[in-house]
């Protein structure tokens, strides 16, 4: 994934075009750069590998120029390098475009774009499947298409999806923007005398909280006074603007030294804005206004089925968990990217729910339209973006409220994705009459708990880094679980590798004597998830099994639990709650033990090697 950025106004383009770069640098970090043209047509391009800071220095060689666009690299096609790196520019010079998404048919394109380049004794600048998105462009114009025309022919030549922003020398007043697909989104920001381009909100709020989302399809024509937009053939029209509800400081970092840390801190007003209004006691009821599917319908489901991708999945595992033991509805989870592969037997009464905090995850994307394509199978999709790709392929959507998450690790966007499934199995055994009012009632009371136990865990944090700052050369970490801690420990296995760079695995813990445990000796330290609860005696025999072998263990368990404490190497005391509550009080120790480590090893925390944060290329 990667960002775009775009402005035509009366200001320098330069540095409104760095800043909104800033904001996206989340979704993509190996190099970045940035093409400006003055009134006149003459074009500066920018372009430098590494990060936005190394872009920064050069910042002020950038001639004065009131429109441009702007890029930071997730690469797919060719490794990071300023040749790489976007705006691609024409043979000729004339057309230049920056691009997020893959051109899937990029090397049949090349090859018919190849001899035309040959004969006028150019070749391809770069190792990307961009380039040839401007070739096609400037094809199109000595077609005599106008510039609008080009692209819109241009895009329509390529597979894949892909979001497209470019500027024409001939017209140094506009920007143009195209969608074709799903890639993670473009979205117009209206200003006073003034326009702006992004692939996501945060670049655009300083500025405006005025947008317009182009659709699939959509070709924006932008210039300082507002945007046309074309959508197929029909006549271009002036898009309304909708207003966004989204403060500024929701996308600052504050005081926290990394945004991963902040959104860790905020989780306890995520969870609580994501249950807001979802889980009323009197009379009982859950999820009473987002699940827009008949009482019916919700009654004729006999399985369900969850999916996502990384921390998404893991959080879908937990929700076969408590649909399994609270509604009482058969139920299975599955990685996206395998299931849209698969030839599985849904049918209408399975109800498919999809996990995505961005909305945009090809995978996940891929799965919902493999289920609308093959069965008539009712979609519920569980995300934090409002008006993402998910709830417009889905049939009903609940949103988690969990306000941005920029850095690249999911943290408050897994507890409140928990919540909403927590709440989906709630009004799922209601409807069903397997849980009675008053069971219902005491099912949300419970949940209602959970903001405070995250609080609680929060309050671990010194805890945390101390008994990490002991592992900070330690290679290798093994975390169990068992049952709904099994998930968890897949979860903390994740972070520990995405953020710190720690080969780690999250296992079942009765799966380890059937072969991790070879792997054992004192060098290789065990996290052991094991709150009281029914597994709690087969953990600890796990546990002896690990000790027998001389591995150091950290253990997560209840806070005054004298017996688990004196077992192990390292003790760490969350709050204790019921069985089915625990995911909430042990997710922010297993962020925090992750995140501590990083710290120690003082990595890029929340832009980690080779990640970005979402996903929207296969
Ligand atoms: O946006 P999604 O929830 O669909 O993203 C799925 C995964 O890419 C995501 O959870 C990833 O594993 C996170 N970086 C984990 O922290």
């Amino acid at each position: 994934m990667c960002g775009i950025v775009g402005y035509v106004g009366r200001q320098s383009a330069a540095p409104i075009l760095f800043e909104g770069l800033q904001h996206l640098e989340y979704r993509g970090y190996d190099s970045a750069g940035i093409a400006v043209l003055d009134r006149d047509g003459a074009l500066a391009v920018l372009k430098r590998e590494g990060k936005l800071r190394d872009l920064e220095a050069s910042l002020t060689e950038m001639p004065r120029g009131s429109a441009g666009i702007g890029h930071t690299r997730w690469a797919t096609h060719g490794p990071p390098s300023e040749r790489n790196a976007h705006p691609h520019t024409s043979a000729a010079g004339e057309v230049i475009v920056v691009q997020n998404g893959i051109v899937e048919n990029y090397r049949e394109l090349r090859a018919e774009l190849e001899p035309g380049l040959a004969a006028s004794g150019r070749s391809w600048q770069s190792d990307t499947d961009t380039e040839v998105i401007p070739e096609l462009i400037a094809r199109a114009l000595a077609d005599g298409l106008s510039f609008r025309d080009a692209l819109a022919q241009a895009v329509g030549r390529l597979r894949g999806a892909n979001a497209v922003a470019a500027v024409y020398r001939r017209e140094p007043g506009r920007i143009y923007a195209a969608r074709q697909g799903s890639a993670g989104g473009i979205i117009v920001g209206f200003g006073e005398d003034e326009m702006f381009l992004a692939s996501d909100l945060p670049a655009l709020l300083r500025h405006t909280t005025s947008v317009y989302h182009l659709e699939d399809g959509d070709i924006a024509e932008i210039d300082a006074d507002g945007v046309l937009v074309s959508r197929g053939g029909a006549p271009s029209f002036a898009p309304q603007p909708t207003q966004v509800n989204l403060d500024p400081v929701a996308v600052a970092r504050g005081p926290y030294r990394h945004f991963m840390l902040k959104e860790i801190h905020e989780q306890p007003r995520a969870l609580s804005d994501t249950i807001r209004g979802r889980a009323r006691l009197s009379p009982p009821r859950a999820l009473p206004a987002d699940l827009t599917f008949s009482e019916l319908a919700l009654r004729n489901i006999e399985r369900v089925l969850v999916i996502g991708m990384g921390t998404s999945l893991h959080a879908a595992m937990i929700g076969r968990w408590w649909i399994e033991q609270i509604a009482g509805i058969p139920a299975d989870f599955d990685n996206a990217s395998e299931f849209r592969f698969r030839a599985p037997l849904l049918g209408p009464s399975t109800l498919v729910v999809s996990v995505t905090q961005s909305g945009e995850t090809i995978d996940t994307l891929g799965a919902i339209s493999h289920v609308r394509e093959r069965w008539d199978a009712p979609q519920l999709t569980i995300t934090n973006v409002e008006g993402s790709e998910a709830t417009r392929q889905a049939d009903a959507s609940i949103v988690l409220r969990c306000g941005p998450e920029i850095g690249v690790a999911s943290t408050k966007t897994f507890v409140g994705s928990l919540a909403a499934l927590y709440l989906l199995a709630c009004r799922l055994g209601h409807a069903q009459g397997r849980l009675s009012d008053a069971e219902l009632s005491g099912r949300l009371e419970d949940l209602l708990t959970a903001p405070s136990l995250v609080e609680r865990g929060l309050q671990l944090s010194d805890r945390c880094a101390s008994v990490m700052r002991q592992f900070t050369a330690a290679s290798n970490f093994l975390v169990l679980g068992r049952g709904i801690e099994y998930p968890l420990a897949m979860e903390a296995a994740l972070k520990c590798k995405e953020i710190s760079y720690v080969h780690a695995e999250g296992y079942a813990a009765g799966e380890m004597k059937h072969g991790p445990i070879a792997l054992l000796d004192d060098g290789f330290p065990v996290i052991a998830l094991a709150p009281r609860g029914p597994l709690f005696d087969k953990m600890m025999s796990a546990i002896q099994q690990v000790r027998a072998r001389a591995a150091p263990v950290i253990a997560v368990g209840d806070a005054g639990d004298a017996e688990l404490d004196e077992l192990v190497d390292h003790f760490i005391g969350v709050p204790p709650t019921s069985a089915l509550l625990t995911p909430f009080s042990l997710s922010p120790v297993i962020q925090l033990l992750a995140y501590h480590i990083a710290l120690a090893r003082g990595l890029d925390i929340d832009q980690p090697r080779n990640l970005a944060k979402t996903v929207t290329v296969e």
